[in-house]
């Protein structure tokens, strides 16, 4: 089953064609962050009218690419949430057209399930063993997530406040080091100690054993770099980087080894933007036991927005337009329901 898949949800405008779930045909993603690195973050007017002038052309790249033509497409997936509203729309009412004028069944997809479904993207479908835990950490999420089957997600913890994604940019803009924060940083740590600043960790309580919490985390960077002489020399950039890279990646990987253990998962998957980090990746390597397998997306490419995780999500579960209430709000709930 050849499925296209269309992403918009942010500031990348992208379409895929993946098969049976797993094998990616094409995927084209053509970013707007470039212009928002000017501005600090994504202005949403910009993004949706870079999506509106991109998306045509990126869908029949995706189809070249791939060697095939619309008769071989089975259905079109489409993230339908979350995300910014003038950008999901340009993917969305797009998506709708085209199934329309081409007669293929649409399927929208959560944009978060896309990104747990980027882990099966270049594997075989018996690689990956239920129950699996998966921690998504992305610019605006960050949960914990217990799957027992496919598009079977529990909520067994989220943040209280930022996502690790956001708080890297934020931390990265403190710093003047741009957008998106989290490559940033992450170069720039590569030079640091990371024992130069004892940054906390959040001490959350009673019944939020696997909640994550990073607002202490990133007011403690600003107060330390308020108490330093400006401006900050490239070391101390370098160290200030290294320090909170630590501290987050320590928080994920602690929380998530918990997790694993309680809930007896077989596999533990990092899923999104911040699973590019490489800390995080050995950090979480290192404190889950040996008999769990650890996956995160085999390339690179698929940690971030792409539309290739968002074919592939709706092949495992193709439910069509049927019972799809339009766009309604970001949240859990949606995952949950979908
Ligand atoms: O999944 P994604 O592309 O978009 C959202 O759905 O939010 O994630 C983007 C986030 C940004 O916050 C970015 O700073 C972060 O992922 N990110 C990273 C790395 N690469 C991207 N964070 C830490 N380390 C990285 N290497
Ligand atoms: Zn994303």
């Amino acid at each position: 089953m050849k499925i296209l898949g269309i992403e918009t949800s942010c500031d990348e405008t992208a379409a895929a064609v993946v098969e049976d779930g797993t094998r990616v045909l094409s995927s084209v993603i053509a970013s707007s962050a470039d212009l928002h690195s000017q501005t600090g973050g994504v202005v949403p007017e910009v993004a949706a009218r870079e999506h509106l002038r991109s998306i045509l052309p990126v869908v029949e790249k995706a189809l070249r690419d791939a060697g095939v033509d619309w008769p071989q497409i089975d259905a079109i997936a489409v993230t339908y949430t979350p995300g910014l509203i003038a950008s999901l729309l340009v993917g969305v009412n797009t998506s709708q057209a085209l199934a329309y004028l081409k007669g293929k069944p649409l399927i929208p997809t959560h944009h978060i399930a896309g990104h747990i479904y980027a882990n099966f993207l270049g594997r075989s479908k018996e690689e990956i063993q239920f129950p699996l835990l998966v921690l998504t950490v992305s610019g605006g999420h960050n949960e914990l997530i217990l799957m027992k089957g496919h598009h079977d997600f529990r909520l067994i913890g989220q943040t209280l406040d930022d996502a690790a994604g956001e708080a890297f940019d934020k931390v990265a803009r403190l710093l003047g080091l741009g957008f998106p924060g989290g490559p940033a940083i992450s170069r720039c740590a590569e030079q640091g100690n990371d024992r130069a600043f004892d940054f906390p960790q959040a001490m959350l309580g009673l019944g939020h054993r696997f909640d994550f919490s990073f607002s202490g985390l990133k007011s403690a960077v600003r107060r330390a770099v308020e108490g330093m002489e400006k401006p900050l020399s490239p070391a101390q950039v370098s160290d200030l980087s290294a320090s909170f890279q630590r501290a987050v990646a320590q928080a994920l990987a602690e929380k998530l080894a918990d997790a694993a253990t309680e809930h007896r998962a077989s596999s533990v998957h990092l899923a999104g933007g911040v699973s590019a980090n490489r800390l995080l990746r050995q950090m979480a390597r290192q404190s889950l036991p040996d008999s769990v397998s650890l996956f995160f997306p085999k390339e690179m490419v698929y940690c971030t927005d792409n539309a290739a995780m968002i074919a592939g999500a709706a092949y495992f579960d193709p439910r069509p337009l049927a019972g799809w209430k339009g766009l309604p709000a970001s949240s859990w709930a949606d995952l949950a329901a979908a």
